[in-house]
Protein backbone atom coordinates (compact mmCIF):
# COMPACT_ATOMS: atom_id res chain seq x y z
CA UNK A 1 0.00 0.00 0.00
CA UNK A 2 1.00 3.58 -0.80
CA UNK A 3 2.32 5.83 2.19
CA UNK A 4 4.34 8.74 0.65
CA UNK A 5 5.68 11.38 2.32
CA UNK A 6 4.35 14.33 0.29
CA UNK A 7 0.53 12.44 -0.03
CA UNK A 8 -1.99 14.97 -0.11
CA UNK A 9 -4.77 13.93 2.49
CA UNK A 10 -7.42 14.96 -0.50
CA UNK A 11 -5.35 12.77 -2.85
CA UNK A 12 -8.28 10.53 -3.17
CA UNK A 13 -10.64 13.38 -5.06
CA UNK A 14 -8.17 13.41 -8.22
CA UNK A 15 -6.95 9.79 -8.21
CA UNK A 16 -8.36 7.32 -10.87
CA UNK A 17 -7.25 4.01 -11.85
CA UNK A 18 -7.26 2.70 -15.43
CA UNK A 19 -4.02 1.28 -14.83
CA UNK A 20 -2.90 0.15 -18.71
CA UNK A 21 -6.10 -1.34 -19.90
CA UNK A 22 -7.30 1.17 -21.70
CA UNK A 23 -6.69 -0.81 -24.91
CA UNK A 24 -8.42 -3.92 -23.59
CA UNK A 25 -7.16 -6.98 -25.96
CA UNK A 26 -9.55 -9.21 -27.81
CA UNK A 27 -9.26 -12.62 -27.05
CA UNK A 28 -7.68 -15.27 -29.18
CA UNK A 29 -10.77 -17.72 -29.12
CA UNK A 30 -14.00 -15.67 -28.23
CA UNK A 31 -17.11 -16.86 -26.36
CA UNK A 32 -19.91 -17.53 -29.01
CA UNK A 33 -23.13 -17.56 -27.83
CA UNK A 34 -26.15 -18.39 -29.46
CA UNK A 35 -24.47 -18.39 -32.98
CA UNK A 36 -22.61 -15.18 -32.46
CA UNK A 37 -25.79 -12.88 -31.34
CA UNK A 38 -23.09 -12.34 -28.23
CA UNK A 39 -19.74 -12.30 -28.72
CA UNK A 40 -17.39 -12.19 -25.21
CA UNK A 41 -13.82 -10.85 -25.65
CA UNK A 42 -13.38 -11.29 -22.06
CA UNK A 43 -13.95 -14.84 -19.98
CA UNK A 44 -14.42 -12.76 -17.02
CA UNK A 45 -18.26 -12.09 -15.98
CA UNK A 46 -19.29 -9.99 -13.16
CA UNK A 47 -21.67 -12.12 -10.89
CA UNK A 48 -25.10 -10.87 -10.16
CA UNK A 49 -25.58 -9.52 -6.66
CA UNK A 50 -28.56 -7.89 -5.02
CA UNK A 51 -27.52 -4.80 -3.20
CA UNK A 52 -24.32 -4.59 -4.64
CA UNK A 53 -24.23 -4.51 -9.00
CA UNK A 54 -26.84 -1.59 -9.45
CA UNK A 55 -26.23 0.65 -12.21
CA UNK A 56 -23.55 2.48 -9.71
CA UNK A 57 -21.67 -0.23 -9.05
CA UNK A 58 -21.44 -1.65 -12.77
CA UNK A 59 -19.91 1.87 -13.82
CA UNK A 60 -16.72 1.70 -11.74
CA UNK A 61 -16.88 -1.49 -13.20
CA UNK A 62 -17.36 -0.55 -16.83
CA UNK A 63 -13.82 2.16 -16.18
CA UNK A 64 -11.40 -0.91 -16.42
CA UNK A 65 -13.58 -3.65 -18.08
CA UNK A 66 -15.40 -2.35 -21.09
CA UNK A 67 -15.56 -6.19 -22.59
CA UNK A 68 -16.61 -8.23 -19.62
CA UNK A 69 -20.16 -9.59 -19.40
CA UNK A 70 -21.53 -7.90 -16.67
CA UNK A 71 -25.05 -8.89 -14.54
CA UNK A 72 -27.87 -6.88 -12.84
CA UNK A 73 -29.20 -7.79 -9.85
CA UNK A 74 -31.99 -10.17 -9.15
CA UNK A 75 -35.31 -8.47 -10.75
CA UNK A 76 -38.62 -10.26 -9.83
CA UNK A 77 -40.61 -11.07 -12.24
CA UNK A 78 -43.54 -10.70 -10.54
CA UNK A 79 -42.60 -7.10 -9.04
CA UNK A 80 -41.74 -6.19 -12.83
CA UNK A 81 -45.08 -7.24 -14.17
CA UNK A 82 -47.47 -6.05 -10.54
CA UNK A 83 -46.24 -4.15 -8.22
CA UNK A 84 -47.21 -0.61 -9.06
CA UNK A 85 -45.30 0.59 -6.52
CA UNK A 86 -42.13 -1.16 -7.23
CA UNK A 87 -38.79 0.92 -7.22
CA UNK A 88 -37.60 0.56 -10.83
CA UNK A 89 -34.31 1.26 -10.03
CA UNK A 90 -32.80 -1.41 -10.73
CA UNK A 91 -33.53 -1.89 -14.28
CA UNK A 92 -31.96 1.60 -15.38
CA UNK A 93 -28.37 1.35 -17.52
CA UNK A 94 -26.62 3.42 -19.12
CA UNK A 95 -25.67 3.46 -22.82
CA UNK A 96 -22.15 2.08 -21.74
CA UNK A 97 -23.22 -0.25 -19.52
CA UNK A 98 -22.43 -3.83 -22.68
CA UNK A 99 -22.59 -6.55 -22.68
CA UNK A 100 -25.24 -6.70 -20.00
CA UNK A 101 -27.42 -9.67 -18.87
CA UNK A 102 -30.30 -8.87 -16.66
CA UNK A 103 -31.09 -11.35 -14.30
CA UNK A 104 -34.82 -12.49 -13.81
CA UNK A 105 -36.29 -14.94 -10.77
CA UNK A 106 -39.78 -16.16 -11.19
CA UNK A 107 -41.46 -19.27 -11.12
CA UNK A 108 -44.66 -18.85 -13.85
CA UNK A 109 -44.09 -18.77 -17.24
CA UNK A 110 -46.46 -16.63 -18.31
CA UNK A 111 -44.87 -13.95 -15.96
CA UNK A 112 -41.31 -14.13 -16.44
CA UNK A 113 -42.34 -14.17 -20.15
CA UNK A 114 -43.61 -11.27 -19.48
CA UNK A 115 -40.77 -9.68 -17.50
CA UNK A 116 -38.35 -10.81 -20.42
CA UNK A 117 -40.51 -8.86 -23.14
CA UNK A 118 -40.60 -5.37 -20.96
CA UNK A 119 -37.07 -5.64 -20.39
CA UNK A 120 -36.12 -6.43 -23.74
CA UNK A 121 -38.21 -3.83 -24.72
CA UNK A 122 -37.61 -1.37 -22.96
CA UNK A 123 -33.55 -1.67 -21.91
CA UNK A 124 -32.30 -3.66 -24.39
CA UNK A 125 -29.97 -6.21 -22.71
CA UNK A 126 -27.40 -8.13 -24.53
CA UNK A 127 -28.64 -10.87 -22.47
CA UNK A 128 -31.02 -12.35 -19.90
CA UNK A 129 -30.19 -14.77 -17.37
CA UNK A 130 -32.57 -16.96 -15.30
CA UNK A 131 -31.65 -17.14 -11.43
CA UNK A 132 -32.19 -21.15 -10.46
CA UNK A 133 -29.24 -21.14 -7.47
CA UNK A 134 -30.68 -18.53 -4.91
CA UNK A 135 -30.10 -20.13 -1.67
CA UNK A 136 -32.59 -17.33 0.35
CA UNK A 137 -35.53 -19.02 1.94
CA UNK A 138 -37.47 -15.92 0.78
CA UNK A 139 -36.99 -16.84 -2.50
CA UNK A 140 -37.14 -20.90 -2.30
CA UNK A 141 -40.58 -21.20 -0.42
CA UNK A 142 -41.52 -18.89 -3.44
CA UNK A 143 -40.46 -21.43 -6.12
CA UNK A 144 -38.33 -19.64 -7.04
CA UNK A 145 -33.94 -19.57 -7.25
CA UNK A 146 -32.56 -22.88 -6.30
CA UNK A 147 -35.97 -24.49 -5.55
CA UNK A 148 -36.41 -24.49 -9.82
CA UNK A 149 -33.59 -27.50 -9.05
CA UNK A 150 -36.13 -29.72 -7.59
CA UNK A 151 -38.37 -29.25 -10.78
CA UNK A 152 -37.19 -29.79 -13.56
CA UNK A 153 -40.05 -29.53 -15.58
CA UNK A 154 -41.26 -26.17 -14.14
CA UNK A 155 -37.43 -24.85 -14.76
CA UNK A 156 -37.83 -26.20 -18.14
CA UNK A 157 -40.98 -24.45 -19.13
CA UNK A 158 -39.63 -21.08 -17.80
CA UNK A 159 -36.68 -21.63 -19.93
CA UNK A 160 -38.53 -21.97 -22.50
CA UNK A 161 -40.92 -19.39 -22.15
CA UNK A 162 -38.28 -16.80 -21.67
CA UNK A 163 -36.29 -18.63 -24.92
CA UNK A 164 -39.78 -18.14 -27.39
CA UNK A 165 -40.55 -14.51 -26.17
CA UNK A 166 -37.40 -12.74 -26.24
CA UNK A 167 -34.56 -12.60 -29.36
CA UNK A 168 -31.49 -12.26 -26.91
CA UNK A 169 -29.75 -15.47 -25.77
CA UNK A 170 -31.16 -16.64 -22.37
CA UNK A 171 -28.61 -17.49 -19.87
CA UNK A 172 -29.71 -19.59 -16.62
CA UNK A 173 -27.31 -19.79 -13.70
CA UNK A 174 -27.52 -22.89 -11.01
CA UNK A 175 -25.56 -24.55 -7.96
CA UNK A 176 -24.64 -28.20 -7.51
CA UNK A 177 -28.05 -29.28 -6.47
CA UNK A 178 -30.40 -28.75 -3.24
CA UNK A 179 -27.63 -30.57 -1.32
CA UNK A 180 -25.50 -33.31 -1.24
CA UNK A 181 -28.31 -36.09 -1.66
CA UNK A 182 -29.06 -34.01 -4.77
CA UNK A 183 -25.94 -33.13 -6.58
CA UNK A 184 -28.21 -33.18 -10.13
CA UNK A 185 -26.53 -30.21 -12.05
CA UNK A 186 -25.13 -32.16 -15.00
CA UNK A 187 -28.76 -33.37 -15.90
CA UNK A 188 -30.15 -29.52 -14.64
CA UNK A 189 -27.60 -28.02 -17.01
CA UNK A 190 -28.28 -30.77 -19.88
CA UNK A 191 -32.18 -30.00 -19.30
CA UNK A 192 -31.52 -26.26 -19.45
CA UNK A 193 -29.55 -26.55 -22.61
CA UNK A 194 -32.42 -28.36 -24.04
CA UNK A 195 -35.09 -26.35 -23.07
CA UNK A 196 -32.72 -22.80 -24.85
CA UNK A 197 -30.27 -21.82 -22.48
CA UNK A 198 -27.09 -20.74 -24.76
CA UNK A 199 -24.88 -20.49 -21.56
CA UNK A 200 -24.76 -21.74 -18.12
CA UNK A 201 -22.95 -20.26 -15.19
CA UNK A 202 -22.56 -23.29 -11.98
CA UNK A 203 -22.11 -21.60 -8.69
CA UNK A 204 -20.25 -24.95 -7.75
CA UNK A 205 -21.87 -25.12 -3.59
CA UNK A 206 -24.78 -26.89 -3.15
CA UNK A 207 -28.34 -24.83 -1.75
CA UNK A 208 -27.58 -26.26 1.60
CA UNK A 209 -23.72 -24.92 1.96
CA UNK A 210 -25.55 -21.16 1.54
CA UNK A 211 -22.09 -19.55 0.78
CA UNK A 212 -19.64 -21.93 3.18
CA UNK A 213 -16.52 -22.80 1.76
CA UNK A 214 -16.03 -26.22 0.11
CA UNK A 215 -16.74 -25.24 -3.68
CA UNK A 216 -16.11 -28.29 -6.14
CA UNK A 217 -14.33 -26.61 -8.54
CA UNK A 218 -13.93 -29.80 -10.52
CA UNK A 219 -18.13 -30.05 -10.84
CA UNK A 220 -17.80 -27.23 -13.17
CA UNK A 221 -15.17 -29.55 -15.81
CA UNK A 222 -17.45 -32.18 -15.39
CA UNK A 223 -20.57 -29.66 -16.33
CA UNK A 224 -18.79 -28.06 -19.31
CA UNK A 225 -17.34 -31.80 -20.77
CA UNK A 226 -21.31 -32.77 -20.84
CA UNK A 227 -22.43 -29.15 -22.95
CA UNK A 228 -22.43 -27.76 -26.11
CA UNK A 229 -23.04 -24.29 -24.80
CA UNK A 230 -20.73 -22.50 -23.25
CA UNK A 231 -20.46 -23.18 -19.38
CA UNK A 232 -19.20 -20.19 -17.01
CA UNK A 233 -17.48 -21.48 -13.34
CA UNK A 234 -18.53 -19.36 -10.07
CA UNK A 235 -17.63 -20.03 -6.83
CA UNK A 236 -14.88 -18.66 -4.67
CA UNK A 237 -12.41 -17.93 -7.68
CA UNK A 238 -10.84 -14.35 -6.24
CA UNK A 239 -7.37 -14.16 -7.93
CA UNK A 240 -5.82 -14.41 -11.32
CA UNK A 241 -4.37 -17.73 -10.34
CA UNK A 242 -7.90 -19.07 -9.48
CA UNK A 243 -8.88 -18.10 -13.02
CA UNK A 244 -6.34 -19.21 -14.98
CA UNK A 245 -6.54 -22.32 -12.33
CA UNK A 246 -10.06 -22.95 -13.95
CA UNK A 247 -9.83 -22.16 -17.65
CA UNK A 248 -6.47 -24.04 -17.70
CA UNK A 249 -7.30 -27.58 -15.64
CA UNK A 250 -11.77 -27.09 -16.55
CA UNK A 251 -11.33 -26.08 -20.03
CA UNK A 252 -14.57 -23.43 -18.71
CA UNK A 253 -15.29 -21.10 -21.17
CA UNK A 254 -15.07 -18.36 -18.14
CA UNK A 255 -15.18 -17.46 -14.65
CA UNK A 256 -17.93 -15.31 -12.56
CA UNK A 257 -16.76 -13.41 -9.50
CA UNK A 258 -18.71 -12.30 -6.78
CA UNK A 259 -17.54 -11.42 -3.55
CA UNK A 260 -13.52 -10.84 -4.89
CA UNK A 261 -15.24 -7.64 -6.76
CA UNK A 262 -16.61 -5.87 -3.56
CA UNK A 263 -14.51 -2.92 -2.29
CA UNK A 264 -12.71 -4.11 -5.75
CA UNK A 265 -14.54 -2.96 -8.75
CA UNK A 266 -11.18 -3.43 -10.90
CA UNK A 267 -10.93 -6.58 -10.13
CA UNK A 268 -12.59 -8.29 -13.59
CA UNK A 269 -10.11 -5.90 -15.19
CA UNK A 270 -6.95 -7.30 -13.56
CA UNK A 271 -8.26 -10.80 -14.13
CA UNK A 272 -8.83 -10.38 -17.69
CA UNK A 273 -5.53 -8.58 -18.12
CA UNK A 274 -3.54 -11.78 -16.21
CA UNK A 275 -5.62 -14.25 -18.45
CA UNK A 276 -5.04 -12.62 -21.75
CA UNK A 277 -1.38 -11.62 -21.07
CA UNK A 278 0.14 -13.51 -18.55
CA UNK A 279 0.96 -10.08 -16.73
CA UNK A 280 0.07 -9.73 -13.05
CA UNK A 281 -1.20 -5.79 -12.64
CA UNK A 282 -0.30 -4.35 -9.44
CA UNK A 283 -2.95 -3.88 -7.45
CA UNK A 284 -4.08 -0.31 -6.44
CA UNK A 285 -2.52 1.44 -3.82
CA UNK A 286 -4.53 3.07 -0.83
CA UNK A 287 -5.18 6.28 -2.78
CA UNK A 288 -7.22 5.20 -5.51
CA UNK A 289 -8.84 2.34 -3.42
CA UNK A 290 -9.99 5.50 -1.56
CA UNK A 291 -10.53 7.08 -5.13
CA UNK A 292 -12.84 4.41 -6.18
CA UNK A 293 -14.74 4.53 -2.80
CA UNK A 294 -15.09 8.29 -3.46
CA UNK A 295 -16.27 8.06 -7.01
CA UNK A 296 -19.25 5.18 -5.72
CA UNK A 297 -20.35 7.29 -2.80
CA UNK A 298 -20.89 10.16 -5.49
CA UNK A 299 -22.72 7.96 -8.04
CA UNK A 300 -24.87 6.77 -4.84
CA UNK A 301 -25.57 9.91 -3.78
CA UNK A 302 -26.85 11.44 -7.70
CA UNK A 303 -28.59 8.44 -7.93
CA UNK A 304 -30.15 8.16 -4.70
CA UNK A 305 -30.41 10.87 -2.87
CA UNK A 306 -27.40 11.65 -0.49
CA UNK A 307 -29.82 10.51 2.83
CA UNK A 308 -30.22 7.21 1.32
CA UNK A 309 -27.03 7.02 -1.08
CA UNK A 310 -24.72 7.50 2.03
CA UNK A 311 -26.80 4.39 3.81
CA UNK A 312 -26.49 1.75 1.40
CA UNK A 313 -22.77 2.97 0.91
CA UNK A 314 -22.40 1.83 4.69
CA UNK A 315 -21.84 -2.02 3.45
CA UNK A 316 -19.77 -1.30 0.98
CA UNK A 317 -17.52 1.48 2.04
CA UNK A 318 -15.67 -0.98 4.43
CA UNK A 319 -14.36 -3.41 1.27
CA UNK A 320 -12.61 -0.36 0.27
CA UNK A 321 -10.51 0.16 3.58
CA UNK A 322 -7.76 -2.10 4.21
CA UNK A 323 -4.14 -2.61 4.10
CA UNK A 324 -2.53 -0.43 6.70
CA UNK A 325 -2.88 -0.24 10.53
CA UNK A 326 -5.83 1.20 11.56
CA UNK A 327 -8.06 0.02 9.06
CA UNK A 328 -10.38 -1.79 11.21
CA UNK A 329 -11.49 1.40 13.20
CA UNK A 330 -12.15 3.44 10.06
CA UNK A 331 -14.05 0.00 8.83
CA UNK A 332 -16.38 0.53 12.09
CA UNK A 333 -16.60 4.48 11.69
CA UNK A 334 -17.62 3.74 8.09
CA UNK A 335 -21.00 1.92 9.33
CA UNK A 336 -22.31 4.96 10.90
CA UNK A 337 -21.83 7.94 8.13
CA UNK A 338 -24.91 9.95 7.15
CA UNK A 339 -23.65 12.38 4.79
CA UNK A 340 -20.65 12.83 2.41
CA UNK A 341 -18.96 15.13 4.53
CA UNK A 342 -19.02 12.33 6.85
CA UNK A 343 -16.84 10.27 4.50
CA UNK A 344 -14.88 12.83 3.15
CA UNK A 345 -13.56 13.67 6.81
CA UNK A 346 -12.78 10.45 7.34
CA UNK A 347 -10.95 9.78 4.00
CA UNK A 348 -9.03 12.74 5.04
CA UNK A 349 -8.11 11.80 8.29
CA UNK A 350 -6.64 7.89 6.79
CA UNK A 351 -4.50 9.82 4.44
CA UNK A 352 -3.50 12.42 6.98
CA UNK A 353 -2.84 9.38 9.56
CA UNK A 354 -0.44 7.85 6.75
CA UNK A 355 1.94 10.78 6.19
C1 LIG B 1 -24.50 -9.78 -1.60
C2 LIG B 1 -24.77 -10.88 -2.61
C3 LIG B 1 -25.88 -10.81 -3.41
C4 LIG B 1 -26.13 -11.82 -4.36
N1 LIG B 1 -27.20 -11.69 -5.19
C5 LIG B 1 -27.37 -12.59 -6.19
C6 LIG B 1 -28.39 -12.41 -7.16
O1 LIG B 1 -29.14 -11.42 -7.15
N2 LIG B 1 -28.51 -13.36 -8.14
C7 LIG B 1 -27.69 -14.47 -8.19
O2 LIG B 1 -27.83 -15.30 -9.10
N3 LIG B 1 -26.72 -14.65 -7.28
C8 LIG B 1 -26.54 -13.74 -6.32
N4 LIG B 1 -25.50 -13.89 -5.45
C9 LIG B 1 -24.57 -15.02 -5.63
C10 LIG B 1 -23.38 -14.60 -6.52
O3 LIG B 1 -23.81 -14.26 -7.81
C11 LIG B 1 -22.34 -15.73 -6.61
O4 LIG B 1 -22.95 -16.84 -7.20
C12 LIG B 1 -21.80 -16.14 -5.24
O5 LIG B 1 -21.47 -15.01 -4.46
C13 LIG B 1 -20.56 -17.03 -5.38
O6 LIG B 1 -19.55 -16.35 -6.08
P1 LIG B 1 -18.29 -15.66 -5.32
O7 LIG B 1 -17.67 -16.72 -4.47
O8 LIG B 1 -17.40 -15.18 -6.43
O9 LIG B 1 -18.86 -14.56 -4.50
C14 LIG B 1 -25.26 -12.92 -4.47
C15 LIG B 1 -24.15 -13.00 -3.63
C16 LIG B 1 -23.89 -11.99 -2.72
C17 LIG B 1 -22.67 -12.10 -1.85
Amino acid sequence: MMTTKTLSPHAFQEETFTASMETPQALASPIIIDGGKVVLQSQVVLAPMAGVTDIVFRGLVRKTAPQSLICTEMISSNSLVYSKRWDAHILKKTSEDNPIAYQLAAHQEEIIAAAAVTICEKHQPNMLDINMGCPVKKITGNFEGCALMRDLELASRLIKAVSSSVDVPVSVKFRLGWDDNSKNYIEFGQMAQESGAKLVTLHTRTRSQGYKPGVDWEAAGKLKAALRIPVIANGDIVTPADAKFMVDTYQVDGVMIGRGTQGEPWRIALIDHYLKTGELLPEPTLVQRLAYAWQHVQGMVAYKGEAQGVREMRGQLPWYVKGFAGAPAYRAKLTQVETVAEVEALFVEILESLT
